[in-house]
């Protein structure tokens, strides 16, 4: 394993290029940073009764996401116990049991291995189908609706994990005390780019949004005068923890930039008696967040979404539209129309982004280029508690959220991960036993 402390250095806002090209670290990667933090797996909208399931992944692992017959929401490795064949290969189903297609083991919706074809040939062999369940998560957690999950028996739950970041995603997927829910499936594509540079964009990078959105915002502004009327040098605060999770908001209430029918539908002063003014003119406004490492989402395009690592230069984007479930449907459709015009694959702001992401990380692999630190000194020294928003903010230019991120991943890169400290052998307790039901 590398050891990273001279690639981070936080205190003084300089990163090594390396974390985004080199392969060793990559792996590295996968071990330590994914295989202990807590992930984001989808919407519990997706899973609406028994035998439902999904499939995605966490980091490049497959899992298949589902509500077993008691209607708890489990999640597995979905990779066959047997020769490794991924069991399901739909993205979304219904089924009774899970068969890989290749020899035909199945598993019932408790992961449980109930039918192994010609059994009868293991009979000389130490072979007892207890052994042989699917690999489940070690901890899986809902939270505003949205399941996440880890492999890390020893993480701290989700909600130690979110701390003072719940204040902030509330102002978005807790506007509605009934709830959210998704619409339009989800939309996922393929980007050049390591996975890190989005997520941290997200969390982080409010500075980008004058010059590379310049355009689109001169076709949003409502005068067409673009982005000096509108959206330029607007105050606002950033918030970072020391679990490199990450937000930035405009307290402008005229920086609101959102379908004119979600605007209209929304009872402003009764979000603020509900949520209180500050988080009703600042993160329920124009923001962005990553939670760390890799979901992201934007409050007023109603955009959740995932950044899957796919290798070093690659990674798979999976995004939902969030709506709050006592939306009418004429604001629903609204809604889902304007976050596939700005943020779907090819949305005004999205094409924006994926071309810079894609851009760094093709002339990342230069020998010169890597020698070159990156700067991330914006704002440096500015973070305290400014007696409005909970935990550290500093303003709304700054890189201290950025900073906050790669610390953090410095910090798991850098300690043995669970796994490494203590050897667990193929389908022992630790590895398959069932977390807390949810
Ligand atoms: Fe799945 Fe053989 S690989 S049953």
């Amino acid at each position: 394993n590398v050891d990273v402390s001279g690639l981070v250095d936080a205190q003084s806002g300089l990163i090594d290029r390396a974390i985004f090209t080199d392969r060793t670290l990559y792996e590295q990667e996968l071990a330590r940073v994914f295989a202990t933090s807590w992930l984001f797996l989808g919407h519990v909208a997706q899973l609406e009764k028994p035998g439902d399931f999904f499939t995605t992944y966490m980091g490049e692992d497959p899992v298949i996401v589902t509500k077993d017959k008691d209607g708890r929401i489990r999640a597995y490795l979905n990779s066959c116990r047997h020769r490794g064949a991924r069991v399901l290969r739909a993205d979304y189903g219904k089924t009774r049991n899970f068969t890989c297609t290749y020899h035909g083991w199945s598993w019932d919706l408790g992961g449980e291995l109930i039918s192994v074809p010609n059994e009868n040939g293991y009979a000389n062999a130490d072979f007892d189908r207890d052994d042989w369940g699917l690999i489940e998560v070690a901890q899986l957690d809902v939270v505003y609706d949205l399941i996440f999950a880890t492999w890390n028996p020893e993480a701290p739950d989700l909600d130690e994990q979110l701390g003072n970041m719940k204040y902030y995603m509330e102002a978005f997927l807790g506007r509605d005390p009934a709830g959210t829910t998704i619409v339009g499936g989800i939309t996922k594509w393929v980007l050049k780019g390591n996975w890190k540079l989005a997520a941290e964009q997200f969390g982080t990078d409010w500075y980008h949004v004058n010059m590379s959105h310049a355009s689109a915002l001169m076709v949003m502004s409502p005068t067409g005068k673009g982005p000096k009327e509108s959206i330029a040098n607007t105050p606002g605060r950033q918030y970072s923890d020391e679990r490199g999770n990450g937000t930035g908001f405009p307290t402008h209430p005229k920086s609101r930039f959102d379908a004119q029918p979600v605007h209209e539908y929304y009872d402003y002063d009764e979000l603020r008696e509900r949520l209180g003014a500050a988080r009703v003119e600042g993160p329920l406004t124009t923001g962005h967040a990553t939670v760390f490492p890799n979901f992201s989402y934007l409050p007023v395009n109603g955009s959740i979404r995932v950044w899957h690592p796919k290798g070093v230069d690659e990674m798979e984007i999976w995004s939902w539209t969030v709506l709050d479930k006592s939306m009418p449907e004429n604001v629903r459709e609204a809604q889902r129309l304007y976050n596939l015009r700005t943020f779907g694959p090819s949305g005004i702001f999205e094409q924006d982004d994926g071309e810079n992401w894609s851009e760094v990380q093709s002339i990342s692999h230069g020998w010169r280029t890597n020698t070159i630190p990156l700067n991330y000194q914006m704002g440096l020294g500015s973070e305290r508690h400014d007696g409005v928003y909970p935990g550290e903010t500093s303003e709304l230019y700054s890189d201290a959220a950025g900073r906050k991120f790669y610390s953090r991943w410095a910090e798991l890169m850098n300690t043995p991960a669970w796994h490494e400290r203590e050897q667990r052998p193929p389908g022992d307790a630790a590895a398959t036993s069932a977390p807390a039901p949810v």
